[in-house]
């Protein structure tokens, strides 16, 4: 039996900052390392990426989700298209790499957003020599990942000055180091709080379909050896009453400009019931994911999902054939249900975003 496979790098020198990372990029930027989140928690392994399409497709497969997350991912994959493209076509080389990684997921702002960044550099440096285009690309795509982890933790900061000390935490989905540079937007706040002694528990949403709260979730938090109880999603609101729960902290996809949140499928319901029982609903993302320039929630697409999530646990069907099935993978909860917004830039009153 050949032995598993190792990634390519030493304990601590992850740009993740964490003993596993969500993505990395090769040091002679060749390839991308993409830790397979649908494998965990049973198995750690790396998809090695050399071509952008490859890139594209562990976004578009979800091999790696997350709103920053795959905004990093996609500048590698701009990092290992700018290397390969050699000629005085590489602006259009670019150009074309950026359409296909943009057009793989649509909700979340920080695709666009960092896909963005590289293509600004790709125009500005288009006529330099292949080799200093490629190391700049290289070096721009590590400074984003770099800069998402640097807010992940003044998020944490932040976040955790917020709560007061025997906080008891509901989270939804997965808002941690493997859906950020590290760290985590959500889950750095919860990080945070359990450095500073102010965490009693976290209960994660299970979070149906695609159980990113039961798979990523729970794995992140037991790594860190933060105590974590699963629920379902159904859960939620007899917890919040019966728990003890005494704030919700969760993450986003896109903010538009008047603070209505998207982020996962779920999250507006836990935000009303939060609401109903009067406890705090904080927002935890970094400025990337803020899109000043969509007015409002009814203004962002919604990514709709594959039946099969629905239809089907792994192989198992669980619905009838031919029963129609709707999957949306996010929801807007209105800026009115949102107590704050957390950003590495400050605290906001979502009806005061900066900038707007
Ligand atoms: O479909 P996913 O798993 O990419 O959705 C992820 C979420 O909705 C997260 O909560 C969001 O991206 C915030 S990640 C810091």
């Amino acid at each position: 039996m050949s032995p598993p496979w190792q990634p390519p790098w030493k304990a601590g020198s992850t740009l993740s900052g964490s003993r596993y990372s969500a993505m990395e990029l090769a040091p002679d930027g060749a390839a991308a390392f993409v830790l397979d989140q649908r494998r965990l928690p049973l198995e750690e392994h790396y998809v090695t990426c050399t071509t952008v399409e490859e890139v594209a497709a562990t976004i578009r497969d979800m091999v790696v989700r997350g709103a920053p997350a795959i905004g990093i991912t996609a500048a590698y994959g701009l990092a290992i298209a700018a290397r390969a493209a050699t000629g005085a076509d590489y602006l259009a080389a670019l150009e074309r790499a950026s359409e296909l990684l943009v057009a793989t997921r649509p909700t979340a702002v920080n695709l666009a957003w960092a896909v963005g960044r590289c293509l600004g550099l790709a125009r500005e440096h288009a006529s330099s020599p292949a080799p200093a285009r490629a190391a700049e690309m290289a070096e721009l795509a590590r400074s984003i990942h770099r800069e998402d982890v640097a807010a992940c933790r003044a998020m944490g900061e932040l976040g955790a000055a917020l709560l007061p000390q025997g906080s008891t935490l509901l989270t939804h989905c997965n808002a941690g180091a493997l859906a950020t540079g590290g760290f985590g937007t959500a889950l750095g706040v919860v990080r945070a709080a359990a450095a500073a002694g102010k965490l009693t528990a976290v209960f994660a949403d299970e979070t149906r379909p695609y159980l990113q709260g039961a798979r990523l979730t729970a794995w992140e938090l037991a790594e860190d050896g933060i105590p974590v109880t699963v629920i379902t999603d159904g859960m939620a609101a007899h917890c919040i009453d019966r728990r003890g729960i005494t704030a919700v902290i969760v993450g986003a996809d896109r903010i538009a400009a008047n603070g209505d949140v998207a982020n996962k499928i779920g999250t507006y319901g836990v935000a009303c019931i939060a609401r109903h029982h009067g406890i705090p609903f904080y927002v935890a993302a970094p400025w990337s994911t803020v899109d000043l320039a969509t007015p409002t929630g009814r203004d962002i697409v919604i990514e709709e999902r594959a039946p099969h999530e629905l239809t089907h646990l792994g192989d198992r069907q669980l619905v009838a054939s031919g029963v129609a099935v709707y999957n949306p993978g996010f929801d807007v909860t209105p800026a009115s249900l949102v107590t704050a917004i957390i950003t590495e830039r400050g605290v906001f009153a979502p009806a005061d975003l900066p900038g707007r």
